[in-house]
Formats: C-alpha cells, structure tokens, sequence
C-alpha cells in the first residue's frame, strides 16, 4: 500500500508539487446536460463540451503523473436516456475511439474499457478492441473509460463466473476471498481508486466503482463537467492531501 505524505491542513499554499498524487483517480463526468441548459443548448452541446473536457483533464492527469486514471463516461443506467441523446454519446466515443487510434500513435497512454461492451455494435466494438490493442504495451498511465459499466452490473458477472467455476468443480468455495472477487472484475490487476472526484455537485455513487471505492476518499465539487479545468483537478488533490486516510485502523 503507498504511504501518503500528508498535507499539512494549515498550509493554504499547497502546489500539487509539494503532495503525494493518489495513484488511481476515478472521475464521474457529471454536469454536462446542466451546462447546457444554462446556455439555452440542447443536451447534446453538453456532452460535445464535456468530451473534450475529457480530452484536456485525461491529458492533464497523464502529464501530472498519475498511474491510473478512470472516468465514469456511460452508466448501464443512462440508457434510459431519450434516444437521441443515446444516439448523439455513442457517435462522441466514436470519434474519440477512431482519433485516439490515428492521433495516439506515439502516447504512452494505455487505454482500456470498462463496461459491458456486449451491447455494442460491431463497428464499435472492434474500436475498442483496436485500441485495448495498439495500447497494450505502453508503459504510461492507464486510462479505464467506463461505458455501459454499472458497479451492480460488475459484481453480478463476477458471481456468475466465481458460481460457474465452483459448479464446474475448478474452485473450492472456501477459498474464495476479497481478493478472488478484485480479480474477477473489470479492473483486475490495478489498484483500488484513491480518490473519486465528482462534479456537477451530486452527494451519490450513481453505481460507479462500487466494490473498488470501498476506501476512496470523495470529492463533491461545484463546477459542471464541461467547466472542469486543471486547477479544479489541483484543488481536489490538494484536498485528497490533506485527509486523513485510516483504512479502519486509528
Ligand atoms: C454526464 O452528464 C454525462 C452522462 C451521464 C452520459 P449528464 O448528462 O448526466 O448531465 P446532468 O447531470 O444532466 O447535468
Ligand atoms: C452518472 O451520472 C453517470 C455518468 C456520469 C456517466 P448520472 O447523471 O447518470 O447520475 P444520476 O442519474 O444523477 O445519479
Ligand atoms: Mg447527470
């Protein structure tokens, strides 16, 4: 486990120079449909703007050095979106998926899906696998875009995999543990978020990362997702430094 350097709560000064990073940062990229109606936009201009403020923040966190960087982009809930809206997000990650292809060659970023991509046409679905691919052995930070990912969603396909394992006689049901559970989850082999930063001003999960989040410190800030800079970004980890992290000892 990484040992935090923590922040001094008196110093006001604080640069994300002087602090430990959290390893893992998770983002629920909320507050898109209210950016637009303050504008007297459709929806839609909401999530164009919050698209490309997904651009700058994953470029941020990447040139900051954070390991590992998740952000909540489609939950298996928002399909109950009007179908427009369905149609106007799915056509965003497409051309986020077919440019980060061409304009990525030379990244360090590895990029990985969350989600149930079961769902998705096969166009899209060779995107994304295209590239899982072209981004595997890249040594920098993994970006997860959780689509169609719901945190119940997770955990009921890991029970059905751990349930079909023990019925085909290849696990002992005594042996299954916290840790089989982590390794049978989208996020297998990567730490657990240390800090979930949440836009848009909503106190709520939404099913985001649930079995990950267990000890994720929060962050609830004001600002609208397409209005997110860096320096929001900076203040959250500030904030990040100076709690108090227990892990339920004292
Ligand atoms: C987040 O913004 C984007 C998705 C859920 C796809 P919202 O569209 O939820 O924006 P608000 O919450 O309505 O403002
Ligand atoms: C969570 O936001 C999902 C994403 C940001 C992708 P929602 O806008 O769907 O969450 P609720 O409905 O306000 O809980
Ligand atoms: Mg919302």
């Amino acid at each position: 486990m990484a040992i935090f350097k923590k922040a001094k709560k008196s110093d006001d000064n604080l640069s994300i120079k002087d602090i430990v990073l959290p390893e893992h940062i998770g983002i629920i990229m909320d507050g898109n449909g209210r950016w637009a109606k303050k504008r007297g936009l459709p929806r839609t201009a909401g999530h164009t703007a919050g698209a490309q403020t997904f651009r700058r923040i994953a470029r941020y966190c990447s040139d900051i050095g954070i390991k590992y960087l998740t952000v909540y982009a489609f939950s298996t809930e928002n399909w109950k979106r009007p179908k427009e809206e369905v149609e106007a997000i799915m056509r965003l990650f497409k051309d986020y998926m077919i440019e980060a292809i061409t304009d990525f060659q030379d990244d360090s970023i590895v990029v990985k899906f969350i989600g149930d991509r079961t769902v998705f046409p096969p166009d899209m679905l060779e995107l994304i696998e295209k590239n899982e691919q072209d981004s595997k052995d890249r040594d920098g930070m993994v970006l997860n875009i959780a689509m169609n990912y719901g945190g119940r969603d997770e955990l009921v396909n890991a029970v059905k995999k751990i349930a079909l394992d023990v019925k085909d006689g290849k696990l002992d049901v005594n042996t299954i543990d916290a840790q089989l559970i982590s390794d049978s989850i989208y996020t297998a082999g990567q730490p657990d978020p240390d800090l979930i930063i949440r836009p848009s001003g909503e106190y709520r999960t939404s099913n985001f990362l649930l079995w990950q989040s267990a000890y994720a410190e929060y962050c609830i800030m004001d600002v609208l997702w397409p209005d997110f800079k860096s320096e929001d970004l900076d203040k959250a980890l500030i904030e990040f430094a100076k709690r108090n992290r227990r892990f339920g000892g004292v």
